[in-house]
C-alpha cells in the first residue's frame, strides 16, 4: 500500500537530532578551514564590507539584483533611522540568456536598467543634475573572489547558470562595459552577494540581526567576522579588530567528497544530471531549484515499479525539472480533505488522475523533502552560531532571511526553528529568523553609502 511505501521514504529523508549535531560539527570545521586557507571548497569569501551600518546612511542609490528568480532593478532612497523607500521593476531571464555569452547577459541587465532609469527620470521619481551620476550597487549572487568592494572574479556559476566567458572573469568590469554601451549615468561602486546585502539590510532595521540566510533558488549565508580570524588575509594589513562580512557560499558544503550529508539515490541523480556534477552538494538538498526535482524522481521510480498511475500515460512527468518546487508548497497547503489542489496539479499540468491515497502520499512526501531541507539549513545556521558564540551569555540571535522558499513555503521557517531546538535544546529558541524585506536592493544601497563614507574618511 501507499502507507508502506511512505515508511521507506520516511526513513530515507528523516534527519535525527543526533545526526544533525554531527553535521554541525563538520560544518564548523569547514567554516574554519575556509577562513584559514584560500580556495577551499566552502570559500568563506571576504566581502570587503567593513562593519555594520550606523542606520544613518542616506541618499539615492540604484541597484541591480541578478541571481534569484527575477532580475530586479531598484531605486532605493535611504532616509536614515533605519528607514527607506524603494521602487523597482522585475524581469525574467530566459534559459538561453543563462547559458549564452556572459557579456550578452550583462548587456541585457544594463538594458533593463536603462529602461528603468529613463522611466524614473520621465515620471519624476528620479532627478539628476547634468553630468551627475548615481552610485550603483550590483547584487550578483554567485561566488566571486574579491580584493576590493567594486570588483569580483566569478569562481563558478551555480543554480544552473552557465553563461560562457564569465567564470574566471571580473564580472564588475564586464558589467561596466555594458553600462558604458548604454551610456548610463551611473557609477558601479559595489559588487555584493545577496546574502551580504540581506545581512546589512537586516541590521539596518534590526541591530540584533547577526546572520543572513537566503532560502531561494539557491541557499547561502553571510555573517560578520573579526578580521584577525580571517587568517588567509592576514597579509593585507587590515587592522585585526575590524569586522568584515563573510559570504560563506555554504551551498558548496560537502561538494565532491560527499562525506557528511545523507544523500539518497534521488539526490545523486539530481547531482549527476546537473550542469555541475559534484558541486553545491548542500544546496542541492535544500534549495528551491532542486526540491521539486527530488520529488519528481521519487514519483518516477514508483511509476517504473508499477505502483503509481497504472495504465495512464505519464510522459509529462518524465521531463526533468517539470515539477516545480511551488507545487510542493501548494500540496502542503491544500486545505481540503479531498486534496483538491493536488488533483488540480496532477490533472492540469501532468494529465494524470490521482486517488485520494496517492494524493495523501504526495503531500506526505513533499513534507518529508521540505522538512529535510529546513533541518539541513538549521545545521548551517547552528554552525555559524556555535562558531561565533552568539548564544553565549543568554543573548538572542536574529537571522535575516529572504528567498521564495522562506517567503512562500508553508511552515519552512517553523521547521528551521524546530531544527535549531533539536540541535541546541531550549536555548535554540533564542535564534529567530525574520523576513528581510528587499534585503538585496536595500543592502546594496547601504553598502554603497558605507563605501562612500569610508572613502571620504580615507579609511
Ligand atoms: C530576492 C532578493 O528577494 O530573493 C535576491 O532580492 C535573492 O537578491 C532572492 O537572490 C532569492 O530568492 P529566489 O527565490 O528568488 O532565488
Ligand atoms: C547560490 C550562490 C550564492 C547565493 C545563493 C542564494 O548558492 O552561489 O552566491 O547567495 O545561491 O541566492
Amino acid at each position: 500500500t501507499m502507507a508502506d511505501h511512505l515508511r521507506k521514504y520516511e526513513t530515507l529523508f528523516t534527519l535525527t537530532p543526533q545526526r544533525m549535531r554531527i553535521i554541525v560539527e563538520s560544518f564548523k570545521e569547514t567554516l574554519e578551514l575556509g577562513l584559514q586557507k584560500p580556495e577551499q571548497i566552502v570559500p568563506m569569501i571576504p566581502t570587503f564590507v567593513f562593519g555594520w551600518p550606523t542606520g544613518q546612511e542616506k541618499g539615492d542609490y540604484l541597484a541591480v539584483d541578478l541571481g534569484g528568480t527575477n532580475l530586479r532593478v531598484c531605486l532605493v532612497t535611504l532616509q536614515g533611522e533605519g528607514k527607506f523607500e524603494i521602487s523597482q521593476s522585475k524581469y525574467r531571464l530566459t534559459e538561453e540568456q543563462k547559458q549564452e555569452d556572459g557579456q550578452k547577459l550583462f548587456d541585457f541587465c544594463a538594458q533593463c536598467l536603462k529602461t528603468f532609469v529613463d522611466t524614473s527620470l520621465a515620471d519624476g521619481s528620479l532627478s539628476l543634475k547634468s553630468g551627475e551620476t548615481l552610485p550603483l550597487g550590483f547584487t550578483f549572487s554567485y561566488p566571486c573572489y574579491q580584493s576590493r568592494i567594486d570588483h569580483g572574479i566569478l569562481i563558478r556559476w551555480t543554480k544552473g547558470f552557465g553563461a560562457l566567458n564569465t567564470e574566471g572573469h571580473d564580472v564588475a568590469e564586464m558589467f561596466r562595459t555594458s553600462l558604458a554601451k548604454y551610456e548610463l549615468p551611473v557609477t558601479l561602486t559595489a559588487l555584493i552577494n545577496d546574502t551580504t546585502g540581506t545581512l546589512i539590510a537586516s541590521h539596518y532595521v534590526n541591530p540584533n540581526a547577526k546572520i543572513a540566510v537566503i532560502f531561494g533558488t539557491g541557499c547561502n549565508a553571510a555573517y560578520m567576522e573579526k578580521v584577525s580570524e580571517i587568517t588567509k588575509i592576514n597579509d593585507l594589513g587590515i587592522p585585526g579588530d575590524e569586522m568584515m562580512g563573510i559570504n560563506c557560499e555554504w551551498g558548496a558544503f560537502d561538494s565532491f567528497e560527499h562525506e557528511h550529508l545523507p544523500r539518497t539515490k534521488y539526490d545523486i541523480i539530481v547531482d549527476e544530471t546537473s550542469n555541475k556534477p559534484g558541486e553545491q552538494a548542500f544546496e542541492k538538498l535544500i534549495s528551491g531549484r532542486y526540491l521539486g526535482e527530488i520529488l519528481r524522481l521519487v514519483i518516477c521510480e514508483l511509476i517504473d515499479e508499477g505502483v503509481l498511475f497504472l495504465g495512464q500515460n505519464t510522459y509529462k512527468l518524465e521531463n526533468p525539472y517539470v515539477f516545480d518546487t511551488a507545487f510542493l508548497s501548494l500540496m502542503e497547503s491544500d486545505p481540503t480533505d479531498e486534496l483538491l489542489m493536488i488533483i488540480g496539479i496532477f490533472s492540469h499540468f501532468f494529465a494524470v488522475e490521482t486517488t485520494l491515497a496517492e494524493r495523501q502520499f504526495f503531500r506526505a512526501l513533499a513534507k518529508l523533502i521540505g522538512r529535510r531541507a529546513a533541518r539541513l539549513s538549521s545545521c548551517g545556521i547552528a554552525a555559524i552560531v556555535g562558531r561565533m558564540g552568539y548564544l553565549d551569555n543568554g543573548e538572542r540571535c536574529d537571522v535575516g532571511a529572504d528567498g521564495s522558499l522562506y517567503n512562500k513555503y508553508p511552515g519552512f521557517a517553523d521547521r528551521v526553528h524546530e531544527g535549531l531546538v533539536d540541535i541546541f535544546g531550549e536555548k535554540g529558541r533564542k535564534i529567530v529568523t525574520h523576513r528581510a524585506e528587499d534585503g538585496s536592493g536595500v543592502g546594496s544601497a547601504i553598502i554603497a553609502a558605507m563605501t562612500k563614507t569610508r572613502k571620504e574618511k580615507c579609511l
